[in-house]
């Protein structure tokens, strides 16, 4: 396993620009099943989630290419098999994306359930809801959903709560059912918006993208299609928080700043100066940071994934900050980490206290899920003196070359192989 070395207290100063989205990018390969024509992905990102993906494909005996250093072509076959193993999805959740597709596509599909993780039990259940409510025959058996339809009617779904891959399940297996299917109560995030463009590059018929209410008349095919990745923007907001936190200066790149406006916001009234433009933050520290309030919410409101992020700036923010996490119910595996480098945070339920101090000081620190990872990689640039971080495979997972990025930037970090 690996570890970071950082030694903190360099003022990151400088211009960085973000991958591929590795949650777009997640739910578009999966998207590559509907296809028997290539679907080329720009701008991706080498993510160890989209290795896994790839992986995933090629069990299903679709075939995935990297044909440049970003350039990820994908499909143009018949998949040979229907069956995505536990070995395999219980490593990435995502996975459990393909069965939509793959019940469309092939009119059959065994994958097996995702299980928990660290941050929640993650249940599926809006999944099978609207692949059921298409005319699926799902069964639980041995720990995998198989479905089976012969060919899916379009119908009405009603997602009882909002679920970004949930509607990305549905959404892709409601383009090749017959007739008409109405979504409601779609996730809003942008990943859904960037997915329903490529369907509709691919011949799909969808109305409704950027609202909760998604109309799609199914078609019997789709073709390939070649798509530039959006950029991440929780990559975008980490980098934004990296330069927060240690006081720099940086400008980020390769973003699109309508995905990231409650960051913005919130980084606005902590205190820090930003200039935006539509594809770049220009973030600096003008003055003495404060105490907020954060609340984790569905997009647009602030991501629950920068949560672990913002939390590490804000234990340097004097005065009080409350942050209150929203979506999942197991989110706050960073705290004790952060509190052995000296913050001062308190957890009641899904609700933290943090007092900002006035410094942190290096220590060896164990990752436990990708953005807790990207917290102690924060709280290390700031600390003082030598931070360890280990179990970065944790990092690697969303993360493309992020200690590159960051010693462009002038941190001292450096990757150790253990
Ligand atoms: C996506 O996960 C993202 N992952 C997550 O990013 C992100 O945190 C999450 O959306 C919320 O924005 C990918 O896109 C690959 P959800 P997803 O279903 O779709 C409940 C990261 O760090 N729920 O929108 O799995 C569930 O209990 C990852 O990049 C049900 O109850 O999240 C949880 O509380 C982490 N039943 C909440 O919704 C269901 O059938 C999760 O929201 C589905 C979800």
């Amino acid at each position: 396993m690996d570890r970071f070395v950082i030694r903190g207290g360099v003022p990151l100063a400088g211009t960085v620009s973000v991958s591929g989205s590795k949650n777009s990018m997640l739910a578009l390969m999966a998207a590559s099943l509907l296809s028997e024509e290539p679907v080329l992905l720009q701008n991706a990102a080498r993510v160890h989630d989209v290795s896994t993906m790839i992986r995933i494909l090629g069990a299903l005996g679709v075939e995935a290419v990297w044909e440049a250093d970003d350039v990820l072509r994908l499909g143009g076959s018949e998949p040979t098999a229907t069956e995505a193993p536990y070995d395999l999805v219980r490593t990435m959740r995502a996975s459990f994306m393909v069965l939509g597709p793959l019940l469309a596509r092939c009119g059959h599909a065994r994958v097996s359930l995702p299980g928990g993780c660290a941050i929640g039990a993650r249940p599926v259940d809006q999944h099978l809801k609207g692949l059921e409510a298409l005319g699926a025959k799902v069964e639980l058996v041995g720990g995998y959903v198989e479905a089976r339809a012969s060919r899916l009617r379009g119908a009405p779904v009603v997602f009882d709560t909002s679920t970004v891959n949930g509607t990305q399940n549905v959404l892709m297996a409601a383009c090749l059912a017959e007739g008409q299917t109405r979504i409601q109560n779609a996730a809003l995030e942008p990943e859904v918006g960037e997915l329903i463009g490529v369907l509709q590059a691919m011949g799909a018929r969808i109305e409704g993208a950027g609202t909760d209410q998604l109309t799609v008349e199914g078609v019997t095919r789709l073709k390939g299609a070649t798509h530039r990745v959006a950029g991440d923007r929780i990559e975008a907001g980490t980098l934004l928080a990296a330069a927060a936190i240690t006081g720099g200066d940086v400008t980020v790149t390769g973003l699109c700043l309508d995905q990231l406006a409650s960051v913005v916001e919130k980084l606005r009234e902590i205190g820090l100066e930003l200039d935006t433009r539509p594809d770049r933050v220009r973030v600096r520290r003008t003055g003495p940071l404060r105490g907020v309030r954060v609340t984790t919410a569905r997009f647009p409101g602030f991501p629950t994934d920068m949560q672990a992020q913002i939390m590490a700036l804000l234990c340097l923010a004097p005065g009080s900050s409350v942050l209150t996490e929203t979506i999942f119910e197991n989110r706050f595996m960073h705290v004790s980490e952060l509190q052995r480098m000296g913050a001062d945070i308190t957890v009641n339920g899904r609700t933290a206290i943090i007092q900002g101090v006035a410094g942190l000081s290096g220590a060896p620190v164990m990752a436990t899920d990708l953005r807790a990872s990207a917290s102690l990689l924060l709280a290390g640039l700031a600390a003082r003196g030598d931070t360890h971080v280990m179990r970065v495979y944790h990092i690697d997972r969303g993360y493309d070359r992020i200690e590159q990025k960051l010693a462009s930037l002038g941190a001292r970090i450096r990757r150790i192989r253990d």
